[in-house]
């Protein structure tokens, strides 16, 4: 690992969002590309961008020369599972038996504060190798496994945003807590975590299923006793999971409403899923600023169902996107982007690389209320920045040829055309170089 220069000049091509680009057909709205350029970095925050063609840095700047490559803002995961490496890609399972069959089982073994912290460290490095500089995780239920956590995220300088999972019933032995339990170790994490650092507390429903109605009412009172804390569950993913939500809250109007109900639904609520929400419940959530983490690896993978974007956008309701591994099968969110695309087309949409982009960066942090720190170049804006390859292996870079018109007699295709291909043939094998607040922190293998 390297140390952070203090004044670091990183020279490749640019690529961010200014505001929110367009849904549906591309136009050029939002989107800030800055080919060939320095982006300077002093102190772990963006300072500045200069055109490599008129612009060298100086001797007090080190260069990392990404020439032809592809610079981004650190992608946010807005909803994946800490412990779930051990079960992603685990096969023929709906989500009630995976969670009973693979899940429940590898959650149990966080109990062990050895297994835990290996597990932070194994998640936090995974998550920097494919890309994703900044997250809202599920722990597991226990105290000591967030703490590894909380630590493990301090250690790298990353934005963490986690909590103890709530689950006091419909769980196994060594998942379960109680109200007050539950409460005092969430106490404890907050006084000792929240604002730490680069670190936020979530209040972590799993969902409606796994807590009592006095858990729901304990955790909306978390929420409204500590400033700033995030909350996050899983709503409206499966069928039978709606049933079961239906049967446990008969006064409830639908799944969403039993988290309104409690309080929990607030501008830093997030919810993954939301594939089975209806017109009431897309307004509600515009109303309360509460968004929705789609993932749509994990949604085909186990089977739940195709997202509503375009209902989204109508209800005007905010989205971020989300690996949600161990449900879904990768960390990187390329693919994650590409599998969205294909979730659109199968609801006859089709969406663009900018609208997806957007939600994977500026807009997650916008959501999140973290704009202020992640998410795109502006300048103060702190250094979380991922170097991509345009293309890796021969068909990925002779279609990315195709796209910059370099063979001969084929004229030159617009961005979208080129990013989208990044998008769809892209994973974490393209990537160069991850940086936390300016400093290097995975791929090592180009030279400056
Ligand atoms: N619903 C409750 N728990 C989980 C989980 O761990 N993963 C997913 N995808 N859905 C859930
Ligand atoms: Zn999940």
């Amino acid at each position: 690992m390297m140390q952070a220069a203090m004044k670091l000049a990183l020279r490749a091509d640019l690529l961010d969002f200014t505001t929110t680009p367009s849904w549906g057909n591309p136009t050029m709205d939002g989107v800030r590309f800055r080919p060939d350029h320095w982006l300077l970095v002093d102190a772990g925050r963006i300072v500045g961008a200069e055109a490599a063609a008129a612009f060298a840095p100086g001797p007090d700047w080190q260069r990392h020369d990404h020439r032809g490559r592809l610079l981004l803002p650190g992608f946010i995961d807005t909803h994946v599972h800490c412990p779930q490496l051990d079960v992603i890609a685990s096969w023929g399972a709906g989500l009630l038996d995976w969670l009973e069959t693979y899940t429940f089982p590898a959650e149990q073994r966080f109990a062990d504060p050895d297994v835990a912290a290996d597990g932070a460290a194994r998640f936090l490095d995974a998550l920097l190798a494919h890309g994703t500089t900044a997250a809202v995780v599920f722990s597991t239920v226990h105290r000591t496994a967030t703490e590894a956590l909380f630590a493990a995220a301090g250690q790298r300088g990353m934005r963490l945003v986690t909590g103890k999972v709530l689950m006091d019933r419909h769980a196994p032995d060594g998942l379960r807590d109680d109200v007050v339990g539950a409460e005092r170790d969430c106490e404890a994490l907050i006084a000792r975590w929240h604002g730490q650092g680069r670190n936020a507390y979530a209040v972590t429903i799993r969902f409606a299923v796994t807590s009592t109605p006095e858990q729901m009412a304990m955790a909306g009172e978390l929420g409204r006793r500590h400033e700033g804390l995030f909350m996050q569950t899983h709503v409206a993913e499966n069928l039978d999971e709606m049933k079961w939500v239906a049967a446990l809250y008969p006064e409830a109007r639908s799944y969403l409403d039993v988290y309104h109900r409690a309080g929990l639904l607030h501008p830093r609520a997030v919810l993954a899923h939301g594939i089975w929400l209806d017109a009431h419940d897309r307004a509600l959530l515009r109303d309360t600023g509460a968004h929705i983490a789609h993932s749509p690896s994990s949604n085909l993978f186990l089977g739940s169902g195709l997202f509503d974007w375009q209902a989204a956008i109508d209800a005007g309701h905010g989205v971020s996107i989300a690996s949600d591994v161990g449900g879904g099968t990768s960390l990187c969110q390329l693919r994650t982007l590409a599998e969205a695309y294909k979730v659109q087309a199968l609801r006859g949409t089709r969406l663009n690389a900018w609208t997806a982009l957007h939600a994977a960066t500026r807009g997650a942090a916008e959501l999140l209320g973290l704009a202020h720190e992640i998410g795109h170049l502006d300048t103060g804006a702190l250094a979380d920045l991922v170097v991509w390859e345009w293309a890796h292996g021969p068909v990925a870079s002779h279609r990315d040829a195709v796209a910059r018109g370099a063979l001969p007699g084929v004229q030159a295709q617009d961005l979208h055309a080129r990013v989208f291909a990044w998008i769809t043939l892209g994973d974490e094998r393209n990537l160069a170089a991850t940086y936390v607040a300016g400093r290097l922190v995975a791929g090592v293998r180009q030279t400056f």
